[in-house]
């Protein structure tokens, strides 16, 4: 494969298969894999062990400034704890659209997306990577996939990781709750970049989408 430079940005929705499709493309070209959802879940999770209140905005940019994440590896690291399980806890999946509307909480996170992404050769993968964070990235792309199939991917997810197993109803009620508030929030909303590319993943497999993903930016 012919050398590929710059960014790669992936956004989307709830399920729409951005993680694991991000982590496979950025093996590929031997880039690196930034999960930014990853970051706003790991202060959520502090929040909720600290009793902070999510919806005081105040209190949880206060919070992000005093708080120290990391991505390596493939682990999330909260204050020098790996939390990469403890993350993907409903209650965590329940709360963190209401941390993530905060601005002080944003232009943390943003800071340091941005840094990681200086260098180049970053697939990063969020809600507003293409039309906020790396505006300037080489590839974008927005995945979506109906409410149905998002909903149905993150029953399995859920199952798969231990939590029983949960009502697909339920699922699809939660993922559009969040769908409306990250794309209805005032600062940086989901939104697809002019410029990206939109693939529905409703009935591709991961593998196809990345092969997708890979001949477009091989097409340059
Ligand atoms: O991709 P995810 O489900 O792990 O993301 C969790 C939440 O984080 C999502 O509901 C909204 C927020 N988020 C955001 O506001 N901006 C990003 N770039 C990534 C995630």
């Amino acid at each position: 494969m012919a050398e590929v430079e710059g960014n790669i940005t992936i956004d989307g929705p709830a399920g729409a298969g951005k993680s694991t499709v991000a982590r496979l493309v950025a093996a590929r070209l031997n880039f690196l894999y930034v999960d930014t959802g990853a970051m706003y879940r790991a202060l959520t999770l502090k929040a909720l062990r600290a009793g902070i209140e999510v919806e005081d905005e105040e209190a949880v940019g206060e919070l992000a400034g005093n708080t120290r994440i990391e991505l390596r590896g493939g682990r999330v690291y909260c204050d020098g704890e790996d939390v990469t399980e403890s993350i993907r806890a409903p209650r965590v999946s329940e709360a963190v659209s209401l941390v993530a509307r905060s601005r002080r909480v944003r232009e943390y996170m943003v800071q340091l997306q941005r840094a990681l992404a200086a260098g180049g050769r970053v697939v990063m993968d969020g809600r507003d990577i293409g039309s906020y964070v790396l505006p300037e990235a080489r590839y974008k792309f927005f995945l979506t996939a109906s409410l149905q199939e998002r909903a149905r991917r993150r029953a399995a997810e859920l199952a798969r990781q231990g939590y029983r197993h949960p009502d697909l109803e339920a699922v699809e009620a939660e993922l559009a709750r969040r769908d409306a508030m990250d794309a209805g929030r005032e600062i940086a909303p989901l939104v697809q970049a002019r410029d990206a590319l939109r693939i529905d993943t409703t009935s591709l497999a991961p593998a196809e989408v990345v092969e997708r993903i890979l001949r477009i930016i091989q097409e340059g």
